[in-house]
């Protein structure tokens, strides 16, 4: 059934940019809108409601798996990042999706590439503190499967809220001319939001894991009522260090371009977002703000 060699797997899949065109040109012949999923795989149920996003709204759904080198720095888990592409496969089959795309490295990075997408705006403070490379990374990557793909809509989590707000601009900014769909994040039975990193933790670890939901929705709630934002922050900020073995940030950003807000700010407006280590596992989350 798989186009990529010595592989069988539960739906069409290729591993080269011409097949995936020769794919989607037959299904343009036919009037068929694409809508796109792009991921690095290790997939769970957050991934699955991006696919059933995407079906809601397209007539055929493409999802790729590509572990981008260019978001990793050197020492975070590029190598160790979990690579499950049968199981991957088979939730994808299941859940509908028409084609897998899982290039080879040289389809997305050929010898001699030279070129990087660099992203400013949404992209500055926050995950790019720890994480300096990370957008670009992300920009580059996604602007090149945006060009092989070329979809009508593209399907994000807000659980990477950051990544979202960068990915529309840049998509803003470039004319790329693909509907960026943002798709709630998937929770655990204890908030805990849903991640392929999740896999990396101990038993221990996982269970005081979920006390960053808990932390952030006191946040958003405290905001909600009116709370002065830096009196909300500080108790937020204590709770985690308590709960956390080190706290990256916990913020409060205006939800459309993640700037600073005054400290009375119009609680719609707000996101909250706190990233932590615990066990060796970086965390992320993020959550809206309701006025209350
Ligand atoms: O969110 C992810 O899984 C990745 O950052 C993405 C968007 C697939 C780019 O590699």
């Amino acid at each position: 059934m798989s186009a990529i060699p010595s592989l069988d797997l539960a739906l069409p899949a290729v591993s080269t940019a011409a097949a995936l065109r020769e794919t989607i040109a037959g299904w343009r012949k036919h009037g068929l809108t694409i809508g796109f999923v792009p991921t690095m795989g290790a997939l769970h149920a957050g991934h699955v409601s991006l696919v059933d996003l995407a079906l809601q709204r397209a007539d055929r759904v493409v999802a790729s798996i590509f572990v981008n080198p260019a978001q990793f720095a050197p020492g975070e888990d590029f190598d160790a990042y979990p690579r499950t592409l049968t199981d991957d496969a088979d939730k994808l089959a299941e859940a509908g999706c028409h084609l897998l795309y899982a290039p080879t490295p040289d389809q997305i990075y050929p010898d001699g590439f030279a070129t990087r997408v660099t992203v400013e705006g949404p992209a500055r403070e926050l995950e790019s503190a720890a994480r300096p490379h990370f957008f670009n990374g992300v920009a580059t990557v996604v602007s090149k499967l945006f060009n092989q793909v070329r979809p009508d809509l593209a399907v994000f989590g807000e659980k990477d809220y950051q990544q979202l707000l960068v990915i529309r601009r840049m998509t803003r900014d470039l004319d790329l001319n693909v509907e960026i769909l943002a798709g709630p994040t998937s929770r655990e039975p204890d908030g805990l939001a849903m991640s392929s990193r999740n896999a990396y933790l101990g038993q221990q670890a996982r269970k005081s894991a979920a006390s960053l939901h808990a932390i952030l929705q006191k946040l958003s709630d405290e905001i909600g009522d009116g709370v002065a934002l830096e009196t909300a922050l500080k108790r937020a900020r204590e709770d985690a260090q308590t709960a956390f073995d080190s706290v990256d940030y916990i913020e409060a950003r205006c939800a459309d371009t993640l700037s600073r807000l005054s400290d009375r700010p119009d609680p719609a407006a707000v996101r909250v977002l706190g990233a932590v280590r615990i066990g060796g596992v970086r965390l992320i989350d993020n959550m809206g703000v309701v006025r209350r």
